[in-house]
């Protein structure tokens, strides 16, 4: 089955199950959304089947409380579970002082308050999410869906006095009709190509009236999990200053790569 799985689908894999590693048992795990989180997912749910790992998962997602009660994960909301261990999420962008893009999945605002309640944030992504500065993936905000295109324009207006190298965006679509994230709202795409001040960007979209949130994840990840697709995996704790290198076999498990959507 992993066979016929691309170098990047395997490099997403690999992270996962080595991210896995820094889940106990009784822990209140967070859980992400999006490819590479799916892999995490499944693996947990492996663990609770086969060793019968304990642990509580807050999802992220719909889709990914869909697929945590599918493998097994007992999931509860993060109100019941207060705070959490650690999460453990994807990424889209990452630089090397693990500040990040997320919300190409359109679960940023979740994925945000989950990851800022926990004692530690794991990402995990395979080697094609790093770069040297943020800003080549469009930058995801949740707007208010009431003015919309006010805020749009507020923001566009905004970008001029940023330090970015673009200032156009699009509203996300879902076929025809505007994407509705979990929370009711809009994603605008920002076309910045290259943001120098990460920092000062996000919390000048956060003071906008229409902005939810902004997928700029500052000083919240903890350490990346890196994945390639020959099975090696990196992981850099920013706290310890750390790096480790391992590799990791492709196990086929008919349980994990069965009927993989992602
Ligand atoms: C979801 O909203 C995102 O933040 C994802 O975590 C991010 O887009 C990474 O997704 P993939 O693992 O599918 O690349």
């Amino acid at each position: 089955m992993t066979g016929e799985l691309s170098p990047i689908d395997k490099a997403k894999f690999v992270a996962a199950k080595r991210a896995a590693d820094y889940v106990e048992d009784g822990m209140r795990v967070g859980l992400g959304t999006g490819s590479t989180a799916a892999w995490l997912v499944r693996c947990l749910g492996e663990m609770v089947r086969d060793e019968g790992l304990r642990i509580k998962g807050v999802p992220t997602s719909t889709r990914t409380a869909q697929l945590a009660k599918e493998v097994g994960i007992q999931v509860v909301s993060l109100d019941e579970a207060r705070w959490l261990d650690v999460t453990i999420d994807g990424a889209d962008e990452f630089d090397s002082e693990l500040n990040l893009i997320k919300g190409g999945g359109g679960a940023l605002l979740q994925e945000k308050i989950v990851a800022t309640a926990s004692d530690q944030m794991v990402v995990i992504a395979d080697i094609g999410k790093q770069v040297e500065t943020l800003g080549a993936f469009p930058l995801p905000i949740e707007v208010i869906p009431f003015g919309w295109q006010t805020t749009q324009a507020l923001v566009e207006e905004t970008l001029i006095s940023m330090d970015v190298l673009g200032r156009t965006s699009t509203l996300r679509m879902n076929g025809d009709t505007p994407f509705v994230t979990d929370e009711g709202n809009h994603i605008l795409d920002l076309h910045l190509n290259r943001i120098g001040n990460a920092r000062q960007l996000a919390l000048v979209l956060n003071q906008m009236p229409g902005v939810v949130e902004n997928g700029l994840f500052i000083d919240i990840c903890d350490a990346v999990v890196i994945g390639y697709g020959d099975g090696k995996v990196e992981v850099r704790d920013i706290n310890e200053g750390t790096v480790e290198e391992s590799r990791l076999d492709f196990v086929e498990t008919d349980n994990l790569f069965t009927d993989l959507a992602d």
